[in-house]
């Protein structure tokens, strides 16, 4: 809980701190990659520095966290903070390294406040900023806790490498050691590190899909801008050994019987395939919405795997939609207005695909009568939504 002492001031000085957060962070990252260049090697993606998606992230995480404190003292914004710790602890981030990001925000905050970063302006925000990192650090502790483990990365080799759709492969991996392995929980990912042509490596997240027990299949896009994707692509081959993570994520399926919709986009397809193969497996008797959306039937990953899953189910149904006039139910983006959805007051949704999609989607499920806090979703990049989307809450 933030206290009394610290409360008036955050509350005098929140507004400025959000405002120039986008100034600040530029020169927090410049300072802390001039001090520690090995942070670029295996831990922060070069791309989502360059594309600007996760400077902001990071530090209006910050500024989200205060505002929470100051509308609700008594509680912490888990949902948030869930996710972060995920993304850390499958990058293998340890506790020691916040002091780092301290020193380097701090000292960006001083320089650009100037005489206005008083002595209580800096207490109040490094009050701030150690109650996140407590709570961030407490959280990883319990998920590296959950693992089969105690090693960040592990060695994979890969065995398969299989076409699936236009730019899309599906690449499985057995261990190449003896390490015990974590069994995942449908929705899960992983943290795959490649060395890129410099020599340095880079991280970036997978969704684990349906595979044989013990190894970890992963399906992935290629992004012809991308600095990973087109080295997995066309330079890795069966019999290379990458680095894996356990597996992280908290955007997983519920136990209960309440009916599901689950909706994708293009590549978005990965978590919604290992959501039902687990209903598949369990014979689940759920009521099953799957909503699809794509370029065209060539381009759709996972295709066959879902439409046989959903043929399994007794209680699913799919709906698609089509860019290509004629491959789908529809044609065009998903458009619920085009449906006759038979939507239960208790149902649970999931979507996974690019933001825009998502975001059109949900305000869609909402006017259908799906509640809100139902209303569950995987971004493929650091998420810019659940932070500056207060809407997004209701
Ligand atoms: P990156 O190098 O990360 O580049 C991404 C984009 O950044 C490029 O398109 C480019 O436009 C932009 N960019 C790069 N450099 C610059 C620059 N200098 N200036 C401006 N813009 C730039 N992907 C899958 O295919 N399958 C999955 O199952 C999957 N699951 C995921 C699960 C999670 C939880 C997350 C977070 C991501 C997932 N992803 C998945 C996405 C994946 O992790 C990668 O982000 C994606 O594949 C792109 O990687 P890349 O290295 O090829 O591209
Ligand atoms: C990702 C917040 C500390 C490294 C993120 C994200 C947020 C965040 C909001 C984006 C999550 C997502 O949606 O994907 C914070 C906060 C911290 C903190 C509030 C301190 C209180 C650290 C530290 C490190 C670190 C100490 C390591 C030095 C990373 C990395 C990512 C990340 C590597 C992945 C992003 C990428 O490269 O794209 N963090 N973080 N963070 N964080 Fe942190």
């Amino acid at each position: 809980m933030l206290s009394e002492k610290s409360r008036p001031v955050i509350e005098q000085t929140i507004g400025v701190i959000a405002e120039r957060i986008p100034a600040i962070t530029p020169e927090f990252y410049k300072s802390m990659f001039n001090a520690r260049p090995d942070l670029l090697d295996g831990m922060f993606s070069r791309s989502n520095q360059k594309n600007g998606t996760q400077p902001q992230a990071l530090a209006g995480s910050i500024a989200a966290f205060a505002s929470h404190l100051l509308k609700n003292p008594d509680s912490y914004p888990d949902e948030v903070l869930s996710r972060v710790a995920h993304k850390h602890t499958s990058l293998g981030l340890l506790p020691d390294e916040y002091s780092t990001v301290h020193e380097h925000l701090f000292g960006a905050i001083a320089a650009d406040l100037g005489d206005a970063a008083t002595p209580e302006v800096v207490a109040a925000w490094d009050e701030v900023y150690w109650l996140m990192a407590d709570a961030l650090i407490k959280l990883e502790k319990g998920l590296y806790g959950q693992q089969a483990n105690d090693v960040m990365f592990a060695p994979f080799k890969l065995i398969s490498k299989e076409d699936i759709a236009k730019d899309v492969i599906a690449f499985e991996f057995e261990p190449a050691d003896d390490t015990p392995l974590t069994r995942p929980i449908p929705g899960q990912y992983v943290t795959i590190q490649v060395k890129v042509k410099d020599g340095i490596r880079q991280p970036r997240q997978f969704t684990l899909v349906p595979s044989q027990e013990g190894h970890r299949r992963v399906v992935i896009r290629k992004d012809p801008q991308g600095e990973v994707t087109p080295i997995l692509h066309e330079d890795i081959n069966e019999g290379d050994i990458l680095e894996i993570s356990n597996p992280y994520g908290d955007v997983v399926l519920d136990e209960g019987h309440s009916a599901l919709l689950l909706a994708s986009a293009g590549i978005g397809t990965t978590p919604i395939v290992s959501f039902l193969d687990r209903l598949a497996k369990e014979g689940s008797q759920r009521k099953v919405t799957v909503l699809h959306a794509d370029h065209s039937l060539g381009r759709w990953p996972g295709r066959q795997i879902m439409e046989r899953l959903v043929d399994s189910l007794p209680n699913a149904q799919m709906i698609t939609w089509m860019e290509t006039p004629g491959e789908g139910d529809h044609e065009g983006f998903m458009d619920l207005s085009e449906v006759d959805l038979d939507v239960d007051e208790d149902t649970t949704a999931f979507m996974c695909g690019p933001l825009p999609f998502m975001k059109g989607l949900r305000s869609q499920l909402i006017e259908k009568g799906v509640p809100g806090r139902n209303i569950h979703y995987e971004i493929f990049g650091p998420d810019q939504w659940m932070l500056h989307d207060e809407a997004r809450q209701a």
